[in-house]
C-alpha cells in the first residue's frame, strides 16, 4: 500500500472514532427495527486482470521497460548526482519535473531588493528535488484509473516558456499534438547570466554591438565591469537540441545569411525520429528507436513517417553526408577564428573514456575534438587540458584554494583572455550547435546561419 493511502486510512479511522465518541452525549438507543428486504444483485465486475493486460504484456510495458534500459534517461547518472539541487532537478529528476509542471513554476528572473541582483525563479522545492527519470516522468497518469486513458497521456505538451530568456520567449512545436514540447521542457539551454546583474544576458544587445567589451581581462574585486568572467566552465548547458530545433537560442548577429528554419521544425516532431520503429524487438536498430529515444544509427524513420519518399541511408549525400559535413566545416572554421595568437579559446579533448576523466560527449564532431568548454587553465576540474591543448589562457582572479603553489605559479605565466561581444556571442553559438549534436539535422538553416554570421563577424 502506498504511504499516502495508509495515511488517509489513519485519518479516516480517527475521524470515525470521533463520531463514535460524540454519541456519548445523546440519549439511550431505541429498539432494533425489522430487517429490510435484500437488495438486487449487482452486475458482474470486470476481471481486474483484463485491464492490467492492456498494458502489462510482453509486447507492451515489458518490452518498453527493456528498451528504456538503453535510454540515457534511465542509465544516465545526472539524476543521482544532482539530487537535492532545486535548480538542476527540474530537468534532471522525476519528482522535480512533475513539480514544476504541476505548479506551473515560472521561468522568470526576479530582482532581489536586498542584494540588488536578479534570481532565477525556475526551481523546484527541496522535498521534490529527486527521482530517477522513469516512466511516470513523462506519463504522469500511470495507474490513475487503470484504464486505457492512463497511457500515453503525457505529463505536459504545453508551450515552453524558455528559462534561458527568463521566460521572454516561448517554444511551441505543434506537430504530433505538441509532444515535442514535453522534450523541449528539459532539452533547452540553461540561462547564461550577466555577472553584474544576475539577470539573463542580453543576446539582442550583444548581437547589435559586436565591438562592445564583455570582459576586459581584469578581475576587479568587487566586480564593477565584467559581464562575464571566462573560466573553463563558461558554457551553454548541454540541452541545446530543443532550442536549435525551434530556431532560437543563438546570438543572432546580422550577416550574410538570414535566420530561418529547416522544414523539420514545423513538419516533424522529436518522436518521429527518436521513437521510431517501436513495434517489436526485431525493429530495434542496434540501440535506437522506441523508448531508447536514440535517433543515432536509425535512419529508417526518415521514410517511416511518410516524410521522405526515397530511402535515406548513412551514405546518402544530399540528406545526410553533405549537410553534416557542411556544419562540421563551419564549426571548424569558427573555432579557427576563436583563437588569439595561435592559442585556441576553445578546449580540445579527444577523450571519450570515462576512466581517464573529462569525457568529451562531442568528440569527433569537430576535427580538433572541441568539447564546448573554454581553454582557460583549470588543473582541478580539467585535469587533461594540458595534455591536449598546446597552451591555455590564464585564470584571472583569486585561484581556488585547491591549487598547488606550482599550479598558481604556472597560471601566472599564461596569456590573459579578453572577450569582445563578437567573440562571446560566437562562443555561445559554437557551443549551441556543437552540443545540439545532430550537425544540422535538427535545423540546418538556423545552424548554418548562426555559424556563418558568427564567422563573418570575427
Ligand atoms: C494504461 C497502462 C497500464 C495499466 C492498465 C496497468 N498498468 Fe501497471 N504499470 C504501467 C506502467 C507504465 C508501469 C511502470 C513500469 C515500469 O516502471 O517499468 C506499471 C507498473 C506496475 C507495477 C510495478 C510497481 C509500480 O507501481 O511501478 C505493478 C505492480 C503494476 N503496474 C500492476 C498493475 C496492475 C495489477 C494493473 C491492473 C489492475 C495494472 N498495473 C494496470 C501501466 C499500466
Ligand atoms: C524530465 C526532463 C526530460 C524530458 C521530459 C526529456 N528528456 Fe531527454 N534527457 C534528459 C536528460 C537530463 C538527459 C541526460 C541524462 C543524463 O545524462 O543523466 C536526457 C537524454 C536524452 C537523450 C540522450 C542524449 C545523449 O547525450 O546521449 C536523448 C536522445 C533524449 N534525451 C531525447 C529526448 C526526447 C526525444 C524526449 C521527448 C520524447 C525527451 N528526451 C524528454 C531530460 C529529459
Ligand atoms: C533546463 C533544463 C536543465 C537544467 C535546469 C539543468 N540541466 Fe543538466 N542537462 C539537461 C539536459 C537536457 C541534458 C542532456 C542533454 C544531451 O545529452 O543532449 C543535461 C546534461 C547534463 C550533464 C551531462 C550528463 C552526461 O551525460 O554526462 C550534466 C553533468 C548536467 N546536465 C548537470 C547539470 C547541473 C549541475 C545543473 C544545475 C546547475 C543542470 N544540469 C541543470 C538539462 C538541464
Ligand atoms: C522521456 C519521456 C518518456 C518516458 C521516460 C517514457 N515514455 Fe512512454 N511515451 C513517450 C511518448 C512521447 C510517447 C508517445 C509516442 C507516440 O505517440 O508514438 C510514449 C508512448 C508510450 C506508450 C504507448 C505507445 C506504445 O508504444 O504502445 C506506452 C505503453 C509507453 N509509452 C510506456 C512507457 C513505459 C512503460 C515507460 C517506462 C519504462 C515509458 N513509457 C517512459 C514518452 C516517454
Ligand atoms: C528529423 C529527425 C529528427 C528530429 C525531428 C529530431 N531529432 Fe534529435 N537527432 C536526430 C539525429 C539523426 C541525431 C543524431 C545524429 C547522429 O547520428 O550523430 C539526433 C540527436 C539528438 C540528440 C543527441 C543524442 C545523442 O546521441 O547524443 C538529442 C538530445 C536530440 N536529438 C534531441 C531532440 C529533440 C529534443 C527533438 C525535438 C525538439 C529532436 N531531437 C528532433 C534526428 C532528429
Amino acid at each position: 500500500m502506498k504511504l499516502k493511502n495508509f495515511t488517509q486510512l489513519l485519518l479516516l479511522s480517527f475521524f470515525l472514532s470521533c463520531i463514535a465518541l460524540s454519541c456519548v452525549k445523546e440519549g439511550p438507543m431505541g429498539l432494533t427495527g425489522d430487517a429490510g428486504a435484500n437488495g438486487k444483485d449487482g452486475s458482474s465486475g470486470k476481471d481486474a486482470n483484463e485491464t492490467c493486460k492492456m498494458c502489462h504484456t510482453p509486447a507492451k510495458v515489458d518490452l518498453i521497460t527493456t528498451q528504456f534500459q538503453l535510454s540515457k534517461h534511465e542509465y544516465g547518472e545526472a539524476a543521482f548526482e544532482e539530487a537535492g539541487n532545486t535548480g538542476c532537478t527540474p530537468c534532471h529528476a522525476q519528482e522535480a519535473f512533475k513539480y514544476v509542471v504541476k505548479n506551473n513554476v515560472k521561468s522568470t528572473f526576479t530582482l532581489n531588493p536586498s542584494t540588488g541582483k536578479y534570481v532565477n525563479d525556475y526551481a523546484t522545492i527541496e522535498t521534490a528535488a529527486y527521482g530517477d527519470l522513469g516512466c511516470s516522468t513523462c506519463h504522469s497518469a500511470i495507474h490513475a484509473t487503470y484504464g486505457s486513458s492512463d497511457i500515453p497521456s503525457l505529463t505536459t505538451v504545453a508551450p515552453v516558456s524558455m528559462t534561458m530568456w527568463g521566460g521572454k520567449k516561448t517554444i511551441d512545436l505543434k506537430a504530433d499534438g505538441g509532444s515535442s514540447n514535453l522534450c523541449v521542457k528539459c532539452h533547452q539551454p540553461r540561462p547564461f547570466t550577466n555577472a553584474l546583474t544576475g539577470d539573463v544576458q542580453d543576446y539582442v544587445g550583444i548581437a547589435a554591438n559586436p565591438t562592445g567589451v564583455m570582459y576586459d581581462g581584469i578581475a576587479e574585486n568587487p566586480n564593477t565591469t565584467d559581464k562575464v568572467r571566462p573560466s573553463y566552465r563558461m558554457h551553454t548547458h548541454y540541452g541545446t537540441a530543443g532550442a536549435v530545433y525551434a530556431g532560437m537560442g543563438g546570438v543572432e548577429f546580422a550577416g550574410p545569411l538570414p535566420y530561418s528554419n529547416g522544414t523539420h521544425t514545423t513538419v516533424a516532431s522529436c518522436i518521429d525520429c527518436h521513437m521510431g520503429a517501436k513495434a517489436g524487438k526485431s525493429d530495434l536498430i542496434g540501440r535506437a528507436g522506441g523508448h531508447t529515444f536514440f535517433a543515432k544509427g536509425n535512419l529508417t524513420t526518415c521514410n517511416a513517417t511518410g516524410c521522405h519518399s526515397t530511402a535515406i541511408t548513412a551514405t546518402n549525400t544530399t540528406f545526410w553526408l553533405n549537410p553534416r559535413a557542411e556544419i562540421k566545416k563551419l564549426l571548424d572554421d569558427l573555432a579557427k577564428k576563436l583563437t588569439v595568437n595561435g592559442v585556441d579559446i576553445l578546449n580540445r579533448n579527444p577523450n571519450t573514456n570515462e576512466a581517464l576523466g573529462g569525457v568529451n560527449l562531442w568528440a569527433g564532431l569537430t576535427t580538433n575534438n572541441y568539447d564546448g568548454y573554454l581553454n582557460v587553465y583549470d588543473p582541478v576540474t580539467n585535469t587533461s587540458a594540458q595534455t591536449y591543448n598546446a597552451s591555455s589562457f590564464k585564470y584571472v582572479g583569486t585561484p581556488p584554494s585547491s591549487w598547488s603553489p606550482a599550479q598558481i605559479a604556472y597560471n601566472a605565466t599564461l596569456p590573459t583572455l579578453t572577450l569582445s561581444n563578437a567573440q562571446f556571442g560566437a562562443l555561445i553559438n559554437f557551443q549551441l550547435i556543437l552540443r545540439d549534436y545532430s550537425l544540422g539535422i535538427h535545423n540546418f538553416a538556423y545552424s548554418k546561419a548562426l555559424l556563418t554570421n558568427s564567422i563573418a563577424k570575427l
